[in-house]
């Protein structure tokens, strides 16, 4: 017998489970979600929102270190303290959690603390501080989401051979830093060590950094990066790596050429798994391949009826946003809603300085697809609000179908990237065309103005170039 009965579960209250509740709730359900770790998940507690905040204070201090001068600014000796800028880091991240708990009372979704498993016929056990508790619903959606892959000969020792967790609670700047992997993470948290006073290598097995952006975007990004300090080892796997005397000694291959390189951290950013170990899959016939990924269906249901799965434990892209999106439109379809997410119109963004932001299909992409096309590009270089911001770095990418005019991809080098990217997410869902992009006024003087002109580059008209 359950002790507990609800409309759903929902288990894990990462970004995609704890609005999944919500919404749910919102929709008139009794819901309940089970937590074995703080509320927000990774993207909260030890992803996306602790890592902006170093990002941005290790920018600052560079800034403060650099730039403040050129602004007529003089300072004193400008130094780093790391503690205080962790405590600031760990009072965000224990706001944007008490806030989650404060959304969950005022929806009134039930929270369960413990490890959820699943335990067939509609019940979910949760194994909690206090002992275990059988809780069941009419549905269950599964949003366990992922923790970073770990390789073999690379196994994570927590102080040493570290992943992105530890690598934003270092409590002294490491003189040499080794990153693994030139994704978003390796090229974030490699960005704050390095601003931080670290010498970082990032060593990657590709040719390029960000091997699903655009390639000429990436490629700028890489050149700036190596201007702020950072140095890349392409073309290069690590293999293993050995702890000693609190030194690592990373052992790589280069074709046929062995390495090796010592550092006084190594930080292993190579990809996510999904989590679903402890979550009784083999017990109740939930199918997961051969990847570790749930299989769902196009209204996000497994294999097994009344079980639902979203966000990073599904395959797909595995971001906060998505997972958010997924979550939403799963329970709106669980309740006759037309839930909807739109696969090709997903921004992606590297929070590095300057930003790396894009949405819909590369250069490489529509080349691939054999789609005819156009590109306009505007540079931040001649946009004016750029120089005010001292932000000149970059330039914006607008790829349209040659026929159309449609947009079909927009790629932004630059700062701020991030926020200017939602324009182009919103013209990918109108299906708008560069010309609806090159009409629409936008304010002066703001970096925006960029996107337009990059608009109207497609048809060379561009004003400013
Ligand atoms: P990733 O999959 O984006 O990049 C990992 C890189 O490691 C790849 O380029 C791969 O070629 C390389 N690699 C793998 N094994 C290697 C080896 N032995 N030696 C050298 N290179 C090797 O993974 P990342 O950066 O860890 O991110 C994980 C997930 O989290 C991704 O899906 C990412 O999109 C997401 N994420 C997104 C963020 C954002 O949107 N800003 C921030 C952080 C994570």
């Amino acid at each position: 017998m359950a002790d507990k009965t609800f409309d759903l579960i929902v288990i894990g209250a990462g970004p995609g489970g704890y609005v999944a509740a919500i919404r749910a709730a919102q929709l008139g359900l009794n819901v309940a979600c089970v937590e074995k770790g703080a509320l927000g998940g990774t993207c909260l507690n030890v992803g996306c929102i602790p890592s902006k905040a170093l990002l941005e204070s290790s920018e600052l201090l560079h800034q403060a270190q650099s730039s403040f001068k050129q602004h007529g600014i003089q300072t004193g000796d400008v130094s780093l303290d790391l503690a205080a800028m962790m405590t600031r880091k760990a009072g965000i991240v224990k706001q944007m959690t008490g806030g989650i708990r404060g959304l969950f009372r005022k929806n009134k979704v039930t929270h369960f603390e413990g490890l959820g498993r699943l335990a067939g016929d509609g019940k979910v056990e949760v194994a909690g501080k206090k002992g275990t508790e059988t809780v069941s619903a009419e549905r269950i959606l599964i949003a366990t989401g992922s923790s970073p892959i770990v390789l073999p000969g690379l196994a994570n020792d927590g102080a040493h051979i570290i992943s992105s967790t530890e690598a934003l609670a270092l409590d002294s700047v490491p003189e040499k830093m080794v990153v693994i992997g030139a994704g978003a993470i390796g090229l974030e948290l490699g960005s704050v060590w390095n601003r931080l006073g670290s010498d970082v290598t990032v060593v990657e097995f590709l040719d390029r950094i960000t091997p699903t952006m655009d390639r000429e975007l990436s490629d700028g990004l890489q050149k700036l990066l190596e201007k702020q300090g950072l140095a890349f080892q392409f073309e290069t796997r690590a293999e293993s790596a050995q702890v000693k005397d609190g030194k690592v000694t990373v052992s790589l291959k280069q074709g046929d050429n062995a390495s090796e390189v010592i550092c006084d951290r190594l930080l292993v950013a190579v990809g996510r798994k999904p989590n679903t170990d402890g979550l009784g899959a083999e017990i109740v016939g939930l199918t997961v391949n051969e990847r570790g990924f749930i299989p769902v269906n196009e209204k996000f249901e497994t294999n097994l009826a009344g079980v639902f799965a979203i966000g990073d434990v599904i395959p797909g892209p595995m971001l906060a946003h998505v997972a958010e999106e997924e979550g939403v439109a799963a329970v709106e379809l669980m309740v006759g809603h037309a839930g909807h997410v739109n696969y090709d119109a997903i921004p992606n963004v590297v929070y590095t300085h300057p930003e790396l932001a894009s949405v819909g299909l590369t250069e490489e992409q529509v080349k691939e697809k054999g789609i005819p096309y156009k590109v306009g590009k505007f540079p931040f270089l001649a946009n004016g609000r750029a120089h005010s911001l001292d932000a000149t770095d970059g330039l914006v990418k607008m790829i349209a179908h040659e026929k159309t005019d449609r947009m079909l991809g927009l790629h932004i080098l630059g700062a701020r990237a991030s926020d200017m990217l939602a324009e182009g997410v919103l013209a990918m869902e109108f299906c708008a065309s560069a010309e609806d992009i090159a009409r629409t006024m936008h304010a002066h003087p703001t970096m925006p103005e960029a996107v337009k002109e990059a608009a109207l580059a497609v048809h060379k008209e561009a004003i400013h170039i």
